[in-house]
């Protein structure tokens, strides 16, 4: 009866934290979405334009976090193919926080667990 009690609110706790992880990665959708990410970037498929998050993750560990957010604030070019990641100015701008907590998010979308 006490192994049951504990494994309900095991199960009740890990279901909060998924509600909690996908509402997270919507309002991460929303600001990739209004940082105009979205128009080049796809979250599974590479387009033309550019890689999409899911490469971006499968490529970096998680130790390249400042690394590629100074990608993000700052842009770069020559690392998937021909077309550059536009500098800030080029696009919306975005703060250091936002590219630190957009590729963070970008990061997260790693399946395979490579550190
Ligand atoms: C105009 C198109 C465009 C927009 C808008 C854009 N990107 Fe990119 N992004 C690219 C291209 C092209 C590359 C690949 C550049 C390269 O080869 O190094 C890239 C690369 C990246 C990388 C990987 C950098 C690397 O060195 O491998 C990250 C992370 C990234 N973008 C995040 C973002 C985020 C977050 C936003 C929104 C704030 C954004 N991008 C907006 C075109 C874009």
């Amino acid at each position: 009866m006490k192994k049951t009690i504990m494994a309900m609110s095991v199960i009740g706790g890990l279901s909060a934290l998924a509600l909690q992880a996908s509402a997270e990665s919507a309002d991460m959708m929303q600001l990739a979405e209004q940082k105009q990410c979205m128009t080049c970037h796809a979250l599974d498929h590479d387009m033309p334009k550019a890689p999409s998050f899911t490469s971006i993750a499968k490529k970096y560990p998680d130790s390249a976090l400042e690394v590629l957010a100074g990608k993000v604030r700052n842009g770069g070019e020559g690392h998937w193919g021909a077309a550059p990641m536009p500098s800030a100015g080029a696009r919306v701008d975005v703060t250091d926080e936002e590219s630190r907590q957009l590729v963070a998010w970008i990061l997260n979308m790693r399946q395979d667990g490579k550190q």
